[in-house]
C-alpha cells in the first residue's frame, strides 16, 4: 500500500528481499504508527529473532518472512555436500518454525519452499528455487488478498459501521491484508462507511497498526477500547464484524485469532450481527482436528503489565502529537504477574462465513469444498522434512 511520511508517498509492501545481499527488508511495526523504518536481517536467525520479537507480525507477513528466511539460509550455504545441506536446511526450517507458533502460515510458506526445492538436484540448483518459490508465496499472498477484497466487497454497504480486531490489514501480509482487503475494495468503489479498530490490548495493534494503515489510506475510523464492542453492539452501532485468523482448521471451521476475537464472536452472535473472517489459503490448517490442539502462544507478561507508546514532555505533545521516543511504561502493580496467550480460538458456529480467495464460504462448508480450497496441493505435509500424507 501507499505509505505517506513527511509529505512523500510511497508503495511499500510489509516484506521484501534484498537478492543481493542476502537480506530481508522489513517494516519495523514495533515503532509504528510513531516512526517508519525499514530494518533489514542479515541471516535466518536474525530473521527467527524479528519474528519473535514482532519487529514483524501478522499471519501473512510472518509466512512470507519466513519463507525467505528459508531461501536467506539456503543461499548462505557453502559446499556442495548433500548430507550436510539437508542438517542446515532442517536447521533454518525448525529455527524458523519455532519463532512463533500459532499462525500456520509459517509452516506453509516453508512447505512449498521446501516443496519447489526438491526438484533442485544440486545444492546451486536448490539454492535458486528456494527463493524463487519464496517470492511466488509472497507474490500469491498479495493476489489472495485481492481476491478475499473481491468477495468480501460485497458484505459493505454504504453508511456501516464495522468492526475490527488485532491487525489483519496489510502490514500483517505482503500487502492489501486480509480483514482490511473489502475494506479497501469498497473504498475503491467509492462506499462510504466506518470502522471501529478494537484497541487489541495488550500490543495494541488496533490501536496503533489498524488505526495507521486506516489513516494512511483516508478510511473513516475511531480506536474503541477492546470493552466497547459490546457496548456498541447492544446500541446497534456495529453493522458487521470482519476479523482475520492466524490459523483456520479446514476440517471444522475453527478460527484461532488474536486474544479477544472469540469474545467479540460470542457478543456479535447475541445481537446477531454478521460475523466474517477474511483467509488467504496459506492460513488453512487441513492437518489438526479440533481448535484444542492449536498451539497457542502464552508471551511475555511484560506484555499485559504495561504499555508501548511515544513519551514526550506532555506540552510539546499536546502541540505536536507526532513527535516522541518510543517507551514502554509499566501499568500495572509493581508486585502481580500476568497471564498472557496471545491467540483464542472461535468455533465454527458463530461465524457467519469465511471470505477466501476462492470465494466466501460458511466455516462448515471448507472440508467438502477442500479441492476449491487449495487442498490438493497441500495434501502432502512435510513434517520435519518427512513426507506423509495428512
Ligand atoms: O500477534 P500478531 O500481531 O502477530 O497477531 C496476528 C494478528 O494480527 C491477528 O491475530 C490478525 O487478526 C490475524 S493475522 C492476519
Amino acid at each position: 500500500m501507499n505509505v505517506t511520511v513527511r509529505g512523500h508517498t510511497r508503495h511499500y509492501r510489509t516484506v521484501t528481499f534484498d537478492r543481493e545481499k542476502n537480506h530481508i527488508l522489513l517494516i519495523e511495526q514495533r515503532l509504528l504508527p510513531h516512526r517508519f523504518e525499514i530494518i533489514a536481517t542479515q541471516d535466518f536467525r536474525e530473521t527467527a529473532q524479528a519474528i519473535r520479537d514482532m519487529v514483524v507480525r501478522g499471519a501473512g507477513a510472518i509466512g512470507a518472512t519466513a519463507a525467505y528466511g528459508l531461501a536467506q539460509g539456503v543461499r548462505a550455504f557453502r559446499g556442495s555436500d548433500a548430507g550436510r545441506f539437508r542438517g542446515h536446511v532442517q536447521t533454518v526450517y525448525t529455527t524458523l518454525k519455532e519463532a512463533r507458533p500459532t499462525a500456520v502460515d509459517p509452516v506453509n510458506a516453508m512447505n512449498e519452499v521446501r516443496r519447489a526445492m526438491s526438484a533442485g538436484k544440486t545444492v546451486a540448483e536448490k539454492q535458486v528455487l528456494a527463493l524463487n518459490a519464496a517470492e511466488e508465496f509472497a507474490n500469491e499472498d498479495v493476489r489472495h488478498c485481492e481476491a478475499i477484497g473481491r468477495h468480501g466487497v460485497k458484505l459493505i454497504r454504504n453508511g456501516m459501521r464495522i468492526l475490527t480486531h488485532c491487525n489483519a490489514g496489510w502490514l500483517a501480509f505482503v500487502d492489501i491484508g486480509s480483514a482490511t482487503a473489502p475494506l479497501y475494495a469498497a473504498q475503491a468503489r467509492g462506499k462510504k462507511f466506518h470502522v471501529f479498530c478494537d484497541e487489541t490490548r495488550p500490543r495494541s495493534q488496533g490501536a496503533t497498526l489498524t488505526a495507521w494503515e486506516l489513516a494512511q489510506q483516508g478510511i473513516s475510523h475511531q480506536i474503541i477500547a477492546d470493552n466497547a464492542a459490546g457496548h456498541l453492539m447492544q446500541r446497534r452501532e456495529i453493522d458487521l464484524v470482519i476479523v482475520g485468523s492466524d490459523r483456520t482448521l479446514g476440517r471444522t471451521g475453527e478460527v484461532a485469532n488474536k486474544i479477544g476475537t472469540y469474545t467479540k464472536a460470542v457478543l456479535a452472535k447475541r445481537h446477531d450481527i454478521p460475523f466474517y473472517v477474511g483467509i488467504p489459503l496459506s492460513t488453512i490448517d487441513w492437518e489438526l482436528k479440533s481448535g484444542l490442539a492449536i498451539p497457542i502462544e502464552e508471551r511475555d507478561a511484560g506484555e499485559v503489565l504495561g504499555a508501548w507508546g511515544a513519551i514526550s514532555n506532555p506540552q510539546s505533545a499536546i502541540r505536536n502529537p507526532r513527535t516522541g521516543r518510543p517507551a514502554y511504561v509499566r501499568v500495572a502493580n509493581p508486585t502481580s504477574g500476568a497471564r498472557n496467550p496471545g491467540f483464542d480460538v472461535t468455533p465454527a458456529d458463530l461465524i457467519t462465513g469465511i471470505i477466501t480467495p476462492a470465494g466466501i464460504f460458511k466455516p462448515q462448508e471448507l472440508w467438502p469444498q477442500r479441492r476449491k480450497l487449495g487442498f490438493v496441493e497441500r495434501d502432502m505435509i512435510v513434517k520435519n522434512g518427512a513426507r506423509c500424507r495428512v
